[in-house]
């Protein structure tokens, strides 16, 4: 019999080529033919090992998916960005590798940064997604949020509408 180990614990030194390559590959998935081509490949090529090394360093609140010594996903969350919305906390990040999409650890992952966003204080928190990620925006409405907030976003010459989701 084989047996599978997942773990969803904080990030560690020594994992942030892993994550960089969750991120190179879950980015290239989640935006392909949403954000323009060339500002796609300058936001993956600013997060490599390097930056994620010192995100690491920093202690930054994140959580990586460890799925038998492999990095299948990771969560990043803090304080809110915008204080004019009233949200204490916020979760900047939540990507999972394209082949680990869609059984179940999206919402684990969710969870385990709400549970740490409350355990901080922060009980209600929000998400910003790209309004034509359609995947992010069904999961997030499946778990509860509510779109509080419409935005811009420039990506170079471009404009995209962004939203936010608030949990309470
Ligand atoms: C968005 C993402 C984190 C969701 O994680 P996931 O593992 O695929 O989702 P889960 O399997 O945990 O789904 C959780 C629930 O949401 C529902 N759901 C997931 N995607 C959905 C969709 N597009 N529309 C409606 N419901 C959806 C599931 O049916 C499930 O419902 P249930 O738990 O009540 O049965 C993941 O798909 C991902 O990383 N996508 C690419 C990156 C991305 O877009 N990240 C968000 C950036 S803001």
């Amino acid at each position: 019999m084989v047996e599978t180990l997942v773990t969803i614990r904080t990030a560690r030194p020594g994992d942030e080529a892993k994550i960089a390559d969750v991120h190179d590959a879950a980015w290239r998935d989640a935006y392909r033919g949403i954000i323009p081509g060339r500002e796609l490949e300058r936001m993956i090529a600013r997060r490599g090992p390097v930056w994620w090394r010192n995100a690491i360093a920093r202690g930054s609140r994140l959580l990586v998916l460890d799925f038998n010594d492999r990095i299948a996903g990771y969560a990043s969350y803090g304080r809110n960005r915008v204080p004019a919305l009233a949200y204490g906390g916020e979760i900047f990040e939540l990507y999972l590798a394209p082949e680990f999409q869609g059984v179940g650890f999206g919402r684990r992952m969710f969870e385990a940064a709400q549970k740490d966003l409350a355990d901080h204080g922060y009980r209600s928190f929000l998400i910003w997604a790209l309004a034509d990620n359609t995947r992010a925006i069904g999961f997030y409405s499946r778990l509860g949020g509510r779109i509080i907030r419409r935005a811009p976003e420039k990506f170079g010459e471009e404009t995209r509408e962004r939203v936010a989701f608030g949990f309470d």
